[in-house]
């Protein structure tokens, strides 16, 4: 005891320089530093709402102009890493001043196959004291070109990129505070929910929480079913699938005790597309028998050729989500198929899909997987969970992009593989199925809950799932409830129930609750 007393006076002596440095100096002084694979770092003081043009050719939430700004000081940090000999990955560090950081870091992710650090989220972790870090996933840009030049390149998509990200970032933190991080955390959506389930199956010590939404895993099927469902939504008119949506909504939106256009339990509608079936010619009024089969396909599974479960549907409902429509239901083919089995699975730029796109395209997937794995779908989280990590996910129930049933497979898959009760999966896993969310935010449902900067109505832990996420880490507390809210209002929050409780509404009391069926 007093012997540690009398070292940490004697380091605190040693340490303590004659004159302090300001924040800025100490930035400007971080440029100096060398980090292996590390080249062309520089840093650049940037003081609350002053802004910075990006080096890069894109950035998530800047639009054109690429100026970069938050409400706090904060030293931004650029490098390069060379993943390897053919690969880097561009990793930006934000650092809030000394005096305003509360020991924590959080990693932010990309979306889509970019290629484009996320500054909606960069700019919401200083404001929380958080250093906060983004990175590129290894290529610059929105498209997956940069695939078809090196394998290398997919794997830091896949996994590599935020690992790097992760370690980099607490190397400078380490200098630029003098000491080490108490926690370190990663919040992102869609892909980066991907790279966050996945680094919790690869790297399971870079983080101690991770939030991680909608996440784009069982990466394959996924992107084969946007294509399927693509193909087959095309045999219907724009006036065809209003139809399909209010007949939805008929058949389902009661089932939770609230007619509000919120299917908030998709699994409970078992749908029926033929009662929409014309009795004779085609009408605008019914559908054709081969498109009451478009609409069967979109809402089913995808089965393997040996009765496998590859992928879950689209939710019923998905539909309505006019925002994300057109990204898997528009003229052109589901992007992320398009490109994944342009560059990726064939090397070849003219390829284009056949009305048949299918299982033998998924077959030929699979065998480039074996090289560049990307499916991120490893039920194996027992090294994250003996760690002591703790891992928060979320998924819309209106998702047409990512069908929110691969959420629950995944869960499902991980309780099997762990063989645990539901106990020891409520102490390192959550899960929380958001009725009528979209992609990762937006629709009818109450989206704003803490999920991401721009959706965080309340800074208080019952409706902010960042938030509640440290005080999991951090105080062993993790959330049975999250209330979300519509509009940014109380008035429009509603509770979203933690799996596998579900939300039913309680007309006596006019709220919703969480219900647990047996
Ligand atoms: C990283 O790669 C670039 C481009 O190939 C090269 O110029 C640079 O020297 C490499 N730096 C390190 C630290 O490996
Ligand atoms: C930054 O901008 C916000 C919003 O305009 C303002 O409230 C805040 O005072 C500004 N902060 C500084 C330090 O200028
Ligand atoms: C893809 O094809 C191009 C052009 O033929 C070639 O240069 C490249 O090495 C190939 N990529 C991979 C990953 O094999
Ligand atoms: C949450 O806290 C941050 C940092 O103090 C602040 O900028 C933000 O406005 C707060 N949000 C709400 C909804 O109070």
């Amino acid at each position: 005891m007093f012997g540690a007393r009398l070292s940490q006076v004697l380091s605190l002596g040693l340490v303590a320089p004659a004159v302090a440095l300001s924040d800025a100096q100490r930035c400007a002084a971080l440029a100096k530093t060398t980090i292996k694979n590390v080249h062309s770092l520089d840093t650049v003081y940037l003081r609350a709402n002053e802004s910075y043009r990006v080096p890069a050719s894109c950035g998530m939430g800047l639009g054109d102009d690429l100026l970069a700004q938050t409400s706090v000081n904060v030293c931004v940090v650029n490098a390069v890493y060379n993943t390897s000999r053919t690969s880097a990955t561009r990793i930006e560090v934000w650092l809030p001043d000394q005096d305003a950081w509360y020991g924590r870091i959080m990693g932010t992710g990309t979306g889509g196959l970019g290629g484009c650090v996320d500054y909606d989220d960069l700019k919401w972790g200083p404001a929380l004291h958080f250093a906060t870090f983004g990175h590129d996933s290894g290529h610059d840009g929105m498209s997956g070109a940069a695939f078809a030049r090196s394998d290398e390149v997919v794997v830091d998509y896949a996994t590599r990129s935020l690992h790097v990200a992760a370690q980099t970032s607490k190397l400078l933190v380490r200098k630029y505070y003098g000491r080490q991080q108490d926690k370190s955390y990663y919040v992102s959506c869609s892909n980066g929910g991907r790279q966050g389930m996945r680094n919790a199956q690869d790297y399971p010590h870079d983080f101690d929480g991770i939030l991680a939404g909608s996440p784009a895993f069982n990466f394959i099927n996924v992107a084969a079913m946007g294509g399927i469902a693509n193909l087959a939504a095309a045999k219907l008119s724009d006036d065809d699938w209003t139809l399909v949506r209010k007949e939805v909504l008929r058949q389902c939106d009661g089932l939770d005790g609230l007619h509000d256009e919120i299917i908030s339990d998709p699994d409970a509608c078992q749908f029926l597309p033929e009662v929409l079936l014309c009795t004779g010619a085609k009408r605008a009024d019914c559908l054709s028998v081969e498109q009451v089969e478009a609409v069967r396909t979109i809402h089913s599974p995808l089965y393997g050729a040996h009765g496998e479960l590859l992928a879950a549907r689209i939710d019923p409902g998905a539909e309505s989500s006019t925002s994300f429509w057109p990204i898997v239901f528009g003229p052109s083919f589901y992007a992320f198929a398009q490109q994944w089995w342009q560059y990726v699975v064939y090397n070849d730029t003219t390829w284009q899909p056949t009305p048949h796109f299918g299982l033998k395209e998924i077959a030929d997937a699979n065998k480039r997987e074996k090289q560049v794995p990307v499916n991120s779908f490893d039920p194996d989280l027992s090294a994250f969970r003996k760690r002591g990590g703790k891992l928060l996910t979320y998924h819309g129930r209106r998702d047409i992009v990512i069908p929110s049933g691969g959420s629950l497979m995944y869960y499902e898959r991980v309780q099997h593989a762990l063989s645990l009760p539901q106990s020891a999966m409520d102490d390192f896993y959550r899960l929380f199925l958001i009725p009528g969310m979209d992609h990762c935010y937006l629709g009818p449902g109450a989206w704003q809950f803490g999920q991401i900067g721009f959706g965080a109505w309340s800074n208080a832990s019952d409706s902010n799932a960042l938030l509640a996420l440290v005080d999991w880490v951090e105080k062993g507390t993790g959330p049975e409830t999250l209330r979300g809210s519509a509009d940014g209002t109380a008035q429009s929050s509603r509770l979203h129930c933690k799996y596998p409780a579900r939300s039913v509404w309680k007309a006596d009391v006019q709220d919703w609750t969480c219900v647990e069926f047996p």
